[in-house]
């Protein structure tokens, strides 16, 4: 499903035209769609229930993917737990409506005080990623006078074939406890009073397009899962991470969530244990974008610049992994004055933020005039998520499209509030 489509009032999302977004909310905007949140979620559904696993799965939306409260809220209600990487991201998780028994708390480095309100809250399990972490769980817990419900995030030694920087499952990563090595952390955490062994975890990376990988890396957690049955560590759960890969370019198509899950479902169909899958972009992604307005047009000798209101502050995916997001024009409510459209020509797509990686598309051929409204696709995950307010810049509004409905689900930030926690010297 397309998130957006060509309406007589330009481009919209579902029923509402972006050019109406822009006019009430102003630009740069954040604009979702709740019809296409809803559905990224139902194919998962399907994909388990397709393998006669959905009844003992839970999909733990990641929430660093985009962790806006409404979008939380949605999930809830569609059933969803959720994986948090830390107590901010909890605290968001409850005040939206979640549940922390569906919670699962992921992160290479918990503090104290974050695993006191995880087990306060009662969260499903800690993922625990090293020796050291474990042993402060397991003192916390016994502070608090509970037992820690624990997985242990292997790393399986997989290469993902991603971005260096979103791959995690090579043994050079800092992630998870080293392959080698978790049979006998197991032994010493099923040991340990206030900790209580309950599942296995494993995530190798973000944007993966090939399944062979995360199937590889199934392949060896089950293996590990059976020889600690047979050592007389049963677990409850196996959690396969999140990292589905998402379309980001009109003509490099992802695979649907049936095709990209199903070796690895195979591969549970028949076993007793619980399942946790924890995606983040591959629930929210597609369902958002950017809106920007086009500020000045800047022809040049060698390139041609259009500077547009959104900045590598708003979305630092270009600037961060040289990442391609497909910019499309909204084609109404342009406040151009001039009746004359700009010829076509191929433009650097940048923002105002003064470095020279602030840009949010290379070479786009577009045909544009000053006032223009352009759409950045694919922005819903690690959009919004990701923005700062570098240079001073408030951050933008997020807007949820639902049928003919417009709703805002963050204001725009106002400067005042950029530095009111600080103060000057006495
Ligand atoms: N579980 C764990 C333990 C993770 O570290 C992540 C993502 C996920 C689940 C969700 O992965 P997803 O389904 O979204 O691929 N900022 C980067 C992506 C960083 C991913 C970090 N971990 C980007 O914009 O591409």
């Amino acid at each position: 499903m397309s998130l957006t489509s060509m309406g007589k009032n330009g481009l919209q999302v579902e029923s509402v035209p972006l050019s109406e977004v822009a006019q009430r909310f102003g630009t740069p905007c954040y604009v979702y769609s709740r019809a296409a949140l809803t559905a990224a979620y139902g194919a998962y559904r399907d994909a388990l229930q397709a393998h006669g696993l959905a009844g003992r799965s839970l999909i733990c939306y990641a929430v660093k993917a985009n962790s806006n409260l409404a979008i939380l809220n949605l999930f809830a209600r569609l059933g969803a737990g959720f994986d948090i990487v830390s107590g901010g991201e909890l605290a968001r998780v409850l005040a939206a409506g979640g549940t922390a028994d569906k919670v699962v708390f992921s992160g290479v480095g918990k503090s104290r005080t974050e695993m006191r309100a995880a087990l306060e809250a009662g969260i499903h399990c800690f993922n625990v990623e090293s020796a050291s972490e474990l042993e402060q769980l397991s003192e916390v817990a016994g502070s608090v006078g509970r037992r820690a419900p624990v997985s242990l995030r292997v790393n399986p030694d997989v290469d993902a074939k991603t971005h260096p920087y979103i791959s995690t499952g090579l043994k050079t990563a800092k992630f998870g406890v080293a392959f080698g090595e978790a049979f006998d952390l197991y032994r010493r955490a099923a040991s340990l009073a206030h900790i209580s062994v309950k599942g296995i975890d494993c995530h190798i990376g973000s944007q993966l397009l090939d399944p062979a990988p995360a199937a590889e890396a199934a392949d060896k957690v089950l293996a590990l899962v059976d020889r600690l049955a047979a050592a007389g560590i049963a677990l409850e759960h196996i959690d396969l991470g999140g990292g589905m890969g998402i379309q980001y370019r009109a003509d490099e198509p992802a695979p649907a969530a049936a095709a990209y899950l199903s070796p690895m479902l195979a591969r549970l169909a028949g076993r007793r244990e619980k399942l946790v899958f924890e995606p983040g972009r591959s629930l929210v992604g597609n369902a958002g974008l950017l809106l920007t307005r086009v500020d000045v047009l800047k022809p040049g000798e060698e390139k041609h610049f259009a500077v547009v209101d959104a900045a590598m502050n708003d979305l630092m995916r270009p600037a961060l992994y040289d990442a391609w997001h497909d910019i499309v024009k909204v084609g109404a409510g342009d406040t151009a004055t001039s009746a004359a459209t700009g010829a076509s020509m191929s433009y650097e797509i940048v923002g105002p933020v003064c470095e020279s990686g602030d840009f949010l598309g290379h070479d786009r051929e577009l045909a544009l005039n000053e006032g223009d409204l352009l759409a950045i696709l694919s922005a819903g995950a690690y959009g919004m998520a990701m923005a700062s307010n570098y240079n001073s810049r408030p951050r933008a509004a997020e807007v949820m499209v639902d049928g003919d409905a417009m709703h805002l689900i963050r204001r725009r930030e106002n400067i005042a509030e950029l530095f009111a926690p600080e103060t000057v010297l006495p």
